[in-house]
């Protein structure tokens, strides 16, 4: 399988299409062609003329699942260090915010990023996402927001873009400079939030800027800061994300929803008026269920009230060194089911094609004629099995615009 390229055809497998708007769309003794990085057929092999397979230079029989290529749509991945120490503490009794609040958590993060070089962050950063390829990833979003000022912001950024070009996946790049308050500007809040909306038309002429996120809580930052952000965001044309409502409700997920967001994650304590504002608006709800289980959280997602309302969930990793060292996002779709009772359905939806919608990308995420040529092969019988099993080794091989990665 080594020498697929820029063309093929696989013959054989179950092809997991999630072609309607619900189901998963299965196809059984499947035909999957591509060329030039994007879908050219999608159907059952029966169906194919002789001719058409010989016109493939490489043809593949392979069994198993065939479904879209996973995508990551929220990512902190990018950092230095870890953070077992903390998880450590949590486990003395210790909480998220206590630590957060005596200089540990994000902050801690941030000292290791600015101290990092580069490369440095580069090499620690690319076992990580290698890990997420390993179980079917082909985009993947990922986060600033451990370096809390321009210039490491910036390295932030570009290692993130380093990570697309090295890995042959796409990456999608989240300004979140307004994730937590750098030491230098304590008590001063607010002329940070001015900083950081300084530097957003700086970093996105250099090309690094393709959404823009802030962390609306308590230990983060108020509804009227993350307000003005977004305003700004709004006036350079960048699309907004919030996480919203992880540890209380400020009513995040409506902040989110009056700036036409792409989507609102974590979302815990987001009331059934938000969740209206969601719907209204659009937004998707990124459901975040690795910090949710690290954290030990107790409080659900309003699941039932998105469902009724037909808000789209995505689930994703939150791949982070504070609450979710999750570098599997299919495990991320196994806690999906486990603790927030998404059926396996719903969490591969919400981790292919809602994923693609939460990043605003319409040409990923369902397996069709004209989409990108992004699948994973599965050594499994049922997409069922994606979420049923914890841990294994049951992806086969990953192709990202036709090419095996
Ligand atoms: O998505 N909530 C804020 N941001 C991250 C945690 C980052 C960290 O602790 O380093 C999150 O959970
Ligand atoms: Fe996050």
């Amino acid at each position: 399988m080594d020498n697929i390229q820029a063309d093929g055809l696989l013959l054989g497998p179950t092809l997991v299409t999630l072609e309607a708007e619900s189901g998963y769309g299965l196809i059984e003794n499947g035909a999957l062609a591509w060329r030039d990085g994007v879908l050219t057929h999608v159907g059952q092999r029966d169906e194919l003329p002789e001719d058409f397979i010989e016109s493939f230079d490489v043809v593949l029989e392979t069994a198993g699942l065939v479904t879209p290529g996973l995508i990551d749509c929220h990512t902190h991945v990018v950092f230095a260090g870890n953070r077992a120490a903390e998880f450590e503490m949590r486990l003395q009794g210790r909480s998220y915010e206590e630590i957060a609040r005596a200089g540990g958590g994000i902050v801690s993060s941030v000292r290791a990023v600015r101290a990092a070089s580069p490369e440095v962050l580069l090499a620690e950063s690319l076992p990580r996402v290698r890990a997420l390829m390993a179980d079917g990833l082909t985009t993947l979003e990922i986060k600033s927001g451990y370096g809390l000022d321009l210039d490491n912001e910036r390295k932030m950024l570009q290692v993130a873009r380093t990570i697309g070009e090295v890995c042959g996946i796409s990456v999608r790049t989240t300004y979140l400079a307004a994730h937590a308050l750098p030491p230098e500007y304590q008590g001063r809040a607010d002329e940070y939030i001015d900083q950081v909306i300084a530097w957003m038309p700086i970093l996105q002429a250099e090309g690094l800027i393709d959404a823009v996120d802030a962390f609306c809580e308590g230990i983060g930052f108020s509804p009227e800061q993350t307000r003005r952000l977004f305003s700004a965001a709004r006036a350079l044309g960048l699309p907004v994300k919030l996480h919203a409502d992880q540890l209380s409700d400020l009513n995040g997920a409506a902040i989110a929803a009056e700036f036409g967001g792409l989507s609102a994650d974590h979302i815990e304590y987001t009331s059934a008026a938000s969740v209206q504002a969601m719907r209204e608006a659009g937004t998707v709800a990124v459901l975040l269920p690795g910090a949710f289980h690290v954290l030990r959280e107790t409080k659900l997602p309003p699941i039932a009230e998105l469902r009724e309302a037909g808000v789209p969930m995505a689930v994703s990793t939150d791949c982070n060194p504070g609450t979710s060292p999750l570098l599997s996002l299919r495990q991320a779709m196994q806690l999906a089911c486990t603790h927030f009772r998404l059926t396996p359905e719903e969490a591969l939806r919400g981790a292919s094609i809602e994923a693609a919608r939460a990043l605003g990308l319409s040409d990923r995420g369902r397996l069709r004629v004209g989409m990108r040529a992004d699948f994973a092969l599965w050594r499994a019988q049922h997409p069922a099995e994606l979420c049923y099993w914890l841990g294994g080794e049951l992806c086969q091989a990953v192709y990202a615009g036709g090419t095996r990665i």
